[in-house]
């Protein structure tokens, strides 16, 4: 280990990782975000600017470490605006990535566009048509105007779909009885088949279905378009086992003969008491984070836990169920799909409607032709377009929001009240600066820096006031020219990323 070589760089050396947001390989430490603690005999101190030598005696992970690594969090959160998941998608029960549908759909990808909904939604067509849409009570879009018609554009992929576009695992060897084909259980069958285990779906009905085909009539919800739904998931290998009211005796064979079994046989009634399962008279008890009932290997869903009218609720638990089913199966801790951190700044403020809307379209709300047609493909692109990519682009690999939920930091802890206003910049063609999603780490500077850009990046202002800029005013492509998506690439979080992603 050469002179020099700080404790973060040694300890990663051994294979040990110390979480940092601030440290970059091979350029100089800079030692703001805190994240790099680690204790030597009991004295705390940031790992990334400290030479190592010998006689230490390093702990990288305790009770007081962990304390420390979340109040330095808590502290950056404070500060950082901006939203993680667009709050459609947050407000979603299913969870849908909507702003991805939506870029998909305004680029004229359907087929990509339908792999993206059905990732959590099974049935897009029939819930496109009675679905009353919590997400757009939610859309950052109905602040500037109207929401966006989510859910129509929803309709509109399921309607154009004609190919099941998602893949089924190989199989895992394992089966599975779902007890009710209603919407619940329709989306846990698929979810499970897809991920290789064999579902087979018991209803008392002769069709698959459950409410969706008794209880709605057929001018909102034309049968055509269930049992093509339907035939969807059944053309995944989901075997469907009509006219077979699953009563005690049933259940008993039923948990004899499978590895696991869920129950989403709708509200609870006599059939589904007689299972002995723990309950209240609203209905089934089940862990809310992974649906385990009171017996082990038994599951349950949609409104036999509570009544509810929201399809799209059953929906999403029979994706959620199908995960803590696999883990059941793989003899893993059950702990239902993991929930991760979401950075949350509430309501559009008057002056960001005119940042929003720089990544799409003015113009009111579209709407279809009278007599429940739905979208034209021009106007579902030209609704799709009215999406204001409320999601970050850094979504998937940001390091603030992974160490955040890592150490279950609290974005609210020292927040005061107010707070700044979001602005988006796009002078650059290949990236968009967040100043506000900014932690001031300093990597840009530094990179900028050391590839010798003629501006670069600089810190601009003072105190709290401070943000990363380009000298003189210069614009950003002119601080970033050769290197703008490599320094992109290097920052922590969502406040420089690379423009073009889908
Ligand atoms: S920068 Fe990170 S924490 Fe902030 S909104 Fe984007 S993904 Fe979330
Ligand atoms: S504008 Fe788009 S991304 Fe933003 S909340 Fe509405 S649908 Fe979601
Ligand atoms: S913009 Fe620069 S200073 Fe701000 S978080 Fe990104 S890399 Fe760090
Ligand atoms: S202070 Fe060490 S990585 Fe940020």
């Amino acid at each position: 280990m050469p002179e020099g070589t700080t404790v973060l760089a040694a300890v990663r050396q051994q294979g040990i990782d110390i979480p940092a947001l601030c440290y970059l390989d091979g350029m100089e430490h800079f030692t703001s975000c805190m994240l790099c603690l680690v204790k030597d005999r009991g004295r705390l101190f940031p790992s990334c600017s400290v030479a190592a030598v010998s006689g230490m005696d390093i702990v990288t992970e305790d009770e007081e470490i962990r304390e420390a690594r979340q109040t330095g969090l808590e502290l950056l959160l404070s500060e950082h605006v901006g939203d993680c998941e667009a709050p459609c998608q947050v407000a979603c029960p299913a969870h849908m990535e909507i702003p991805r549908m939506n870029r998909l759909i305004a680029a004229g990808k359907w087929e990509e566009s339908l792999r993206i909904v059905k990732r959590d939604i099974v049935l897009p067509a029939v819930l496109g048509r009675i679905c009353p849409a919590p997400c757009e009570g939610a859309c950052h879009r109905k602040t500037v105007d109207e929401a966006v018609s989510i859910c129509l554009l929803k309709r509109f992929v399921g309607d154009a779909g004609t190919v099941h576009p998602c893949e089924v695992a190989p199989s895992v060897g394992k089966k599975v009885a779902v007890i009710g084909a209603g919407p619940a259980g329709l989306a846990a069958a698929y979810y499970l088949q897809l991920r290789g285990v064999e579902a087979t779906l018991f209803d008392k009905a002769e069709k698959a279905g459950g409410q969706l085909r008794t209880a709605i009539p057929e001018e909102v919800l034309p049968r055509e378009v269930l049992d093509r739904e339907i035939e969807a998931v059944l053309g995944t290998g989901v075997r469907f086992i009509g006219n077979t009211p699953v009563d005690d005796q049933v259940f008993n064979q039923l948990k004899a003969d499978y590895d696991a079994v869920v129950v989403a046989t709708g509200n609870l009634d006599d059939l589904t008491k007689s299972y002995q399962l723990a309950g209240t008279p609203k209905g089934l008890e089940v862990n809310r984070d992974t649906y385990e009932t009171s017996e082990t290997g038994i599951f349950a869903i949609g409104n036999v836990l509570r009544s509810s009218r929201l399809a799209v609720r059953s929906v999403g638990q029979g994706k959620e169920v199908a995960f803590s089913v696999l883990q059941y199966l793989n003899e893993e801790k059950i702990s239902g799909e993991p929930r991760r951190f979401n950075s949350r700044f509430g309501k559009l403020l008057q002056q960001e409607f005119a940042e929003y809307l720089k990544e799409s379209v003015t113009g009111q709300r579209n709407q279809p032709a009278a007599g429940g047609t739905g979208f034209s493909v021009e106007m579902a692109i030209e609704e799709a377009k009215r999406c204001l990519h409320c999601d970050c682009r850094a979504i998937d690999d940001c390091k603030l929001r992974e160490w955040s939920g890592f150490y279950q930091a609290s974005q609210k802890r020292f927040q005061t009240s107010g707070r700044r206003a979001m602005t988006k910049h796009f002078q650059n063609t290949a990236i968009v600066y967040e100043p506000q999603k900014c932690i001031k780490c300093g990597i840009c500077v530094r990179l900028t820096e050391k590839y010798r850009e003629k501006y670069g990046l600089t810190f601009v202002g003072r105190g709290f006031d401070v943000v990363v800029g380009a000298p003189f005013s210069e614009p950003l492509d002119q601080a970033l020219t050769e290197t703008s998506v490599e320094v992109a690439r290097a920052c922590p979080t969502g406040a420089l990323e690379v423009r073009k992603k889908e």
